[in-house]
């Protein structure tokens, strides 16, 4: 037993407005009481330390305790593309990212590789990931690999490509639907890992692919699914070419039956009428990429919009297309984007989405995003302070709302001062 001490703070519900405390716990003085990788139980020292008896005491003091962050589109492969120069989707993807991806055929290569992803992931605080792997089969053996040696609650799945891009990432509706298949059967449900069926985006999948990936989902409907949707005007005016029979560009998932609560739709910016309701009614996840969108030029994405329509958005990094690992960073660029569309992601809320509320998207909340008695002990420990100038911020900050919004705006790997996965410090 591990009794973790410091400032408390955990999400019951989605805060409804900067004054919502009923949404979420703060114990100034708190801990959390961890056994065989579970929260035992939460709340003020005073009373958990009761239950503790000859638990070790880790002392975190002044730091906040929360749950460890979840990323809801990342690409596993692509921790080398970050930051290539100059180019937007079609032009990035196809002179950067697709020959980057070819060298996770090597599964010493996607092995190596894998273990650099989860250290850059521990570093910033992130205990769950929806990853993207390379269209090889290694690759994915490599991510699902490395996770279940750390005992990691990862989700993710080998991309179905089969066309549009150069042949060493390419396989075909008959390949894709097998290994995808061994893959689920050797991962799905096995530790803490989950599958997610990924055909990539409808430009790089021919139709017979679709429905190879359409199979898929009819058979393991337990599995998620994830794709790309509207990124960019260049990649809708080439979908519409090459799907001349869809409506629209989410018309091209939706006639091969991949909607639903499952169904993690990466960026959708650009959307029309008719897609935002199809998105509504089958319960659909839009995923924000707030790096990602600004640094590939794409677009802003219309979170209070979505929302006014009964949708959950996700947020993410989309690492490589994003520039940061670091969720805080990810809601600092998505505060920036929002204001863009006079919007606001109040601090209650960004901590909120980067935890409790990823987690309910993905059906998770109650095993992760959350401190709850009884959830995955997966845990962020935060420094407020952990810069020279967040430290002088810091001396004027009077509420917990003020100094979430300093983390928010200012904070990176250099304020995760631990992480806790399954109740293992990584750090
Ligand atoms: N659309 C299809 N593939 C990708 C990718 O790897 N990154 C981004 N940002 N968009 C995509
Ligand atoms: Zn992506």
């Amino acid at each position: 037993m591990k009794l973790l001490r410091g400032r408390v703070l955990n999400f019951v519900s989605e805060p409804q407005g900067a004054d919502d405390t009923d949404a979420y716990e703060f114990h100034e003085n708190g801990a959390v009481l961890v056994s065989d990788g579970i929260i035992i139980a939460q709340g003020d020292f005073a009373t958990v330390s009761l239950q503790a008896t000859d638990a070790e005491i880790i002392d975190h003091r002044p730091h906040l305790l929360m749950a460890g962050f979840i990323d809801t589109h990342i690409h596993f492969p692509q921790v080398q593309v970050v930051a290539s120069w100059g180019a937007q989707l079609l032009d990035w993807l196809n002179t950067y990212t697709f020959p980057e991806e070819s060298r996770y055929a090597d599964a010493a290569h996607a092995t190596r590789m894998a273990g650099l992803f989860y250290d850059e992931l521990v570093k910033n605080g992130t205990t769950t990931a929806v990853s993207y792997c390379s269209v090889h089969k290694a690759s994915a053996d490599a991510y699902f690999g490395e996770a279940a040696k750390r005992n990691m609650r990862m989700i993710g799945g080998k991309v179905l490509m089969d066309r549009n891009a150069p042949d060493m990432v390419c396989d075909t509706p008959q390949s894709g639907y097998d290994d995808s298949k061994s893959l689920i059967e050797d991962w799905h449900g096995r530790g803490r890992g989950l599958y997610a069926i990924t055909p990539r985006f409808a430009i790089t999948s021919t139709p017979e692919q679709m429905e190879a990936a359409q199979a898929l989902v009819a058979e393991h409907p337990d599995c998620y699914v994830q794709t790309h949707l509207s990124e960019n005007v260049d990649e809708i005016a080439f979908t519409a070419e090459l799907y001349p029979g869809a409506r629209d560009y989410l018309d091209v998932y939706q006639s091969y039956d991949l909607l639903g609560p499952k169904m993690f739709l990466g960026h959708s910016i650009h959307l029309k009428e008719r897609e935002i309701g199809a998105i509504a009614e089958t319960g659909s996840h839009p995923v924000f990429c707030p790096t990602s969108n600004l640094f590939l030029g794409s677009g802003l994405f219309d979170d209070a919009g979505l929302r006014a329509r009964g949708i959950q958005n996700a947020i993410a990094t989309d690492i490589g297309g994003g520039t940061s690992y670091s969720m805080l960073q990810t809601l600092n660029e998505g505060y920036k984007i929002l204001q863009l569309n006079n919007q606001k992601l109040h601090p209650f809320r960004a901590f909120y989405w980067i935890t409790r509320g990823n987690a309910v998207t993905l059906g998770l909340e109650d095993k992760i995003g959350t401190l709850d008695a009884g959830s995955e002990a997966d845990i962020v420990v935060l420094n407020s302070s952990a810069t020279s100038a967040m430290a002088l911020r810091m001396e004027r900050a009077e509420t917990l709302a003020e100094e979430l919004f300093i983390l928010q705006i200012m904070a990176d790997d250099r304020s995760v001062q631990q992480t806790y996965v399954a109740g293992q410090a990584q750090l």
